[in-house]
Formats: structure tokens, sequence, C-alpha cells
């Protein structure tokens, strides 16, 4: 299941975003990507460790913990913190897929990547290119996004960034792992969970609701691991 996440961050946390990444210091991406991603990897990244970023790694979260649309579509267990990277001058990053597993950097801690995640910081007209493409048993999409908006997909797609020939290209980018480690499993709940939701908005006394409820949680039950 790929899904768009509208509005995940204000134009006012965007801008704050913004302005500290300006004082960041960036570093090649390929610093941090496997042996074959390094081949098609064209980017900058602030490191994990930058105070900067994990400042702002950390109001991401705290956004997202209380997401609820984040919440019901990824199920989530474990997030990596959010890095940064940005394109320009015709930077890219080829077809890849990301690693199963990532470390969470400072901690004995790894998170599988059930989920990818890519949070725009650039409004879509200021540069052109940069869409990502992302492959995947629905096809291939192209996504570009509004600043503050979020596409959430399968960690087992393959994907590629397009070279950014105007403008500079800011996102954030982090991984989850998810109670559901099944994306079939999760896209199930997800619709269920909307069902429901549904139907108690337009016929809340219905006694279906409850016992739908209760089907959610008992499947919920047995695919999560908490
Ligand atoms: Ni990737």
């Amino acid at each position: 299941m790929l899904i768009l996440i509208p509005k995940v961050l204000t134009a006012e946390q965007v801008a704050e975003c913004r302005a500290a990444l300006d004082k960041a210091d960036w570093v090649d991406g390929r610093s941090t990507a496997g042996y074959l991603s390094q081949r098609v990897k064209d980017n900058e990244q602030v490191p994990d460790t930058h105070p900067i970023g994990r400042e702002l790694g950390e109001m991401i979260l705290k956004v997202l913990e209380k997401h609820a649309l984040f919440t019901s579509a990824a199920l989530p267990l474990k997030v990596v913190p959010p890095l940064f990277n940005r394109y320009s001058g015709n930077q890219n990053y080829g077809r890849h897929i990301d690693g199963a597993i990532r470390p969470v950097t400072g901690t004995p801690h790894r998170v599988r990547t059930d989920l990818s995640a890519t949070l725009f910081l650039t409004e879509p007209e200021d540069y052109d290119g940069g869409e990502l493409v992302i492959e995947d048993t629905f096809g291939r999409r192209r996504i570009k996004l509004p600043a503050g908006d979020m596409v959430l997909y399968p960690g087992t797609s393959v994907h590629h960034v397009e070279p950014v020939t105007r403008g500079t290209r800011l996102a954030s980018f982090f991984w989850i792992q998810s109670m559901v480690r099944e994306d079939s499993q999760r896209t199930m709940l997800y619709e269920l969970d909307n069902s429901i939701q549904h139907l108690g908005r337009d016929v809340p006394q219905h006694p279906a609701v409850v016992q739908l409820a209760g089907l959610y949680h008992n499947l919920l039950r047995r695919w999560a691991d908490a």
C-alpha cells in the first residue's frame, strides 16, 4: 500500500525545518549507502549524529505520534530517527531497494524497514525534477508533493529519485518497523479501520460497529507483535 499523508507539518514547521537545515553541515549521501546503492546515490545528507537533524527529527516524530492516519496505516512499532537529504545540480538517486535492517546510531537497536517514508520540505514549484518514483505491485508512481506532505510506501519497493535540474529539493526520510510485518495484512487492517470509522460516524448506534471493532482488534491480536 502506498499512501499520501497531507499536511503532516504545518507551513510554520516546514519553515522552521528549512531555516535550521540551512545552518546544518551537509555531507556526501554516499557515506550512509550500502555498497550497491553507493554507485547510484548522488545527494547530500545531514549526518545522523548532527544536533540540528536530531532536534528536527524529534519534532517530526512527536507530530507523527499523534497522527491518526499515520498510526492507522503504519501501525508503528519502531521508527528510525528521521534523516534529511537534499538534491540540486542534477543530483539524483538511481533505482535501488532500501536495506532491510537499519541500525539506530548510538544505540544497540535495529529497525526492520517495513515501511519507507519521505516527507517533502520544498514546494514543488521551487524545483524541477526530483520526483520519487516507486515501483511495486501497484505499478509505477511518480511522487512530488507539497512541502509538509508525506508519502508512506512498502520498504520492499524498488524506487529512485529523478535528477533535480533546477532549484534544490529538501526532504526528510525515515523507516518504520510496523507491528504488522506483512503489507497485505496492514492494508486490510487499514481498510477495515477506515470502514469502522465511517460507520461509526454515520450509524454510531448500530450494533455491528462494536462487532467490527472487535474483529479489527482480534485480527490485530493475531497479526501484531508489540
Ligand atoms: Ni531509498
